[in-house]
């Protein structure tokens, strides 16, 4: 990914991401509402720092200069003081653009996550490689773009001997991800005790792949 791809990159993932089931939950409150002009321009700003931020830290990657787009989650990867910084500094902004009610919904899914990823895991996480965030414009979906970029994480975490987890946003991607060998590790709920969500809890899953050794491929 290069600087110049970031403008699609978050063009990208924005129209991927309208109907995302988790990404609904966190921004549909009833404090939330439509954002305003200012507050919609400081979001892209932010988003734009945190891309650029991994386009000089070569962690993502692209095709079409945006089409597609995934970042890869590389315990072995050594960020620079700068990046540790930008990254501080994207997360206190982003959750300071939420609403009181919509961080609470992003505390909810971080505490679980976190209470889920210790209890699958431990320490073995330290060493297991992420896809942290995977995307395609929806008009260019279906070409094989996503399972390209899929690859890198798992050619990565098959030289490495190591499992690689997803966090899936959404439950229809269970299906994409299994054709990589993912499985399905651990399902957790948001929403069933927040009497703010009138909807049924939204299920988010923590998926994950054994490594294959090169007389299986
Ligand atoms: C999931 C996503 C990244 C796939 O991107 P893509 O570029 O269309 O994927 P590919 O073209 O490489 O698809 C590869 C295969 O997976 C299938 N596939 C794609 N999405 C699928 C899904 N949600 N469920 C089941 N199969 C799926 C494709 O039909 C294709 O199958 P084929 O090879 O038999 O034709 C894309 O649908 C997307 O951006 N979705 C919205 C954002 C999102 O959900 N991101 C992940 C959050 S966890």
């Amino acid at each position: 990914m290069q600087i110049r791809d970031v403008p699609k990159v978050f063009d990208t993932t924005k129209r991927a991401n309208i109907d995302d089931p988790l990404n609904r939950y966190i921004k549909d409150t009833p404090d939330g509402g439509k954002p305003s002009g200012a507050r919609t321009a400081a979001g892209r700003a932010v988003m734009y720092l945190s891309y650029s931020n991994e386009a000089h830290e070569k962690i993502s990657w692209t095709i079409n200069h945006g089409e597609s787009y995934l970042r890869l989650g590389d315990p072995l990867h050594k960020k620079s003081r700068l990046a540790r910084v930008v990254e501080r500094v994207v997360g206190v902004l982003l959750v300071g653009l939420l609403t009181a009610e919509q961080k609470k919904r992003h505390g909810e899914f971080l505490r679980k996550l976190r209470a889920a990823l210790e209890e699958l895991f431990g320490d073995e996480l330290e060493r297991m490689v992420e896809l942290t965030s995977i995307a395609t414009a929806p008009e260019r979906q279906g070409r094989g773009y996503a399972s390209a970029l899929v690859h890198i994480v798992t050619d990565l975490a098959d030289a490495r001997g190591v499992d690689s987890w997803v966090v899936s946003s959404n439950t229809a991607n269970r299906g994409f991800y299994g054709s990589f060998g993912y499985k399905l590790a651990r399902t957790i709920y948001l929403g069933g005790d927040d009497p703010t969500w009138e909807k049924p809890p939204v299920a988010v899953d923590i998926m994950v792949r054994k490594p294959k050794s090169m007389r299986e491929k």
